[in-house]
């Protein structure tokens, strides 16, 4: 069993506690400070995108994108079902109506076919969700959307630093959202942010974000309903310092996530997922592995991650209740609309939840090339005494 932990996130050092002491003696911890402008300008530039707004966390970022994009309630929002509830649980708290599509086999992305199923007159926008930091299928989604009139919410909370044909994500679609909780690549304990191209979109973003006041207007002017949705400038802070040890972070994930996938083919029956070939570069939040317990003398996945954890192997599993089977989903209720997800069967998500999906995050892939082999001979070892579990 091995005993040596694996590296532990947040990293952070001097830079980020001069930073906090900074705004700390500024007196400037919220308004009036000049770190979320800041940052928001350098996460723009390093997204390539015009605009970022910063909130929260990336819940109350999917709220106030959706709110952005003109989505009313009653409107129907199609969401993946293999995702953190925030992508549905903030459609319904705007009083919209999350409708759920499947995902695909080899991606665990949303499955545009699906998708393509499940429109409807009444479909207003698409979250494709970017699972475990590689985008969703951009091209069909954004074709799909754009043949309908229809707006695109990018899902981009696990996905800093991804590419799609050699562009950072986050401006592709109409407003992508970030999180910046604290197991995400980009971190400050929690926070959010929005990205846009689109001026009109990011100005409403941001009045929503702030209580419904516009930048050149008085004060206690309210234009749009809003809510108090701001960072403080603590987080700012800190997310400038974190901003500028990400690309070192990534290149390590990329070398580890690439060495830790050709050693898996060692491993019958565990698969990492696909990537599209668009898929220029893989954020690498999540490293998520398909289990097939067939081959592991049908040990289901629960007791196989736990022998796992038994060897000091910090292997999770994941997402195990679909979306559309959590009682917080099942059991709300909308007074206009009758929501009932007692029939919605998505077969790929639900084996992916229950059978096969299982993952190990990010900070673990921030390890030596040594550390990813103790995973793979614990993982061969597990598989040796597979048939004494069963
Ligand atoms: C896919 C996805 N969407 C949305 C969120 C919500 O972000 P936050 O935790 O910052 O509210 C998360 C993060 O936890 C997430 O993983």
């Amino acid at each position: 069993m091995r005993k040596k932990p694996f590296p532990s996130w947040p990293i952070f050092g001097k830079a980020e506690e001069k930073a906090l002491i900074e705004v700390l003696r500024s007196g400037k911890w919220g308004i009036g400070g000049e770190k979320n402008a800041e940052f928001s300008q350098a996460y723009a530039k390093w997204l390539g995108v015009r605009r970022v707004v910063t909130c929260t966390n990336g819940t109350a970022a999917i709220e106030i994108a959706l709110r952005a994009i003109g989505v009313k309630p009653a409107d129907e929002v199609i969401v993946p079902s293999y995702t953190f509830v925030a992508t549905a649980s903030s459609v319904l708290s705007i009083g919209a109506v999350p409708v759920f599509a499947d995902i695909e086999p080899e991606t665990y992305m949303m499955d545009p076919d699906s998708v393509e199923a499940v429109i409807t007159p009444k479909t207003k926008a698409i979250i494709p969700v970017y699972i475990g930091g590689g985008p969703a299928d951009l091209d069909r989604i954004l074709k799909i959307a754009r043949d309908r009139d229809l707006r695109v919410v990018e899902d981009a909370a696990q996905a800093h630093g991804a590419e799609w044909n050699g562009k950072r994500i986050g401006g592709d679609g109409d407003i992508a959202i970030w999180s910046f909780q604290s197991s995400k690549n980009l971190t400050a304990g929690e926070g959010g942010a929005m990205s846009t191209n689109n001026e009109e979109i990011g100005e409403d973003a941001w009045s929503i974000m702030n209580c419904g006041r516009r930048k050149d207007r008085q004060w206690y002017e309210h234009f749009i309903l809003g809510s108090n949705f701001r960072m403080t400038e603590f987080q700012a802070a800190i997310l400038l310092k974190q901003l500028a040890k990400v690309e070192g972070q990534m290149k390590i994930r990329d070398k580890n996530a690439a060495y830790l996938a050709k050693r898996l083919k060692e491993v019958e029956g565990i698969a990492p997922l696909e990537a599209y070939p668009q898929t220029t570069r893989h954020a690498h939040h999540l490293f998520i592995m398909r289990y097939d317990q067939n081959a592991f003398g049908g040990v289901p996945k629960e007791k196989f991650v736990k022998t796992v954890n038994k060897e000091g192997i910090p292997l999770a599993p994941g997402y195990t209740i679909p979306l559309h089977e959590l009682p917080a989903i099942r059991n709300y209720s909308l007074p206009y609309v009758n929501l009932d997800y007692s029939t919605t069967k998505l077969p790929v998500t639900e084996r992916a939840c229950k059978e096969e999906g299982m993952w190990f995050h990010q900070s673990v892939l921030l390890g030596t090339r040594r550390d990813m082999d103790d995973i793979v001979d614990a993982l061969l070892k597990v598989k040796k005494h597979s048939n004494e579990l069963a």
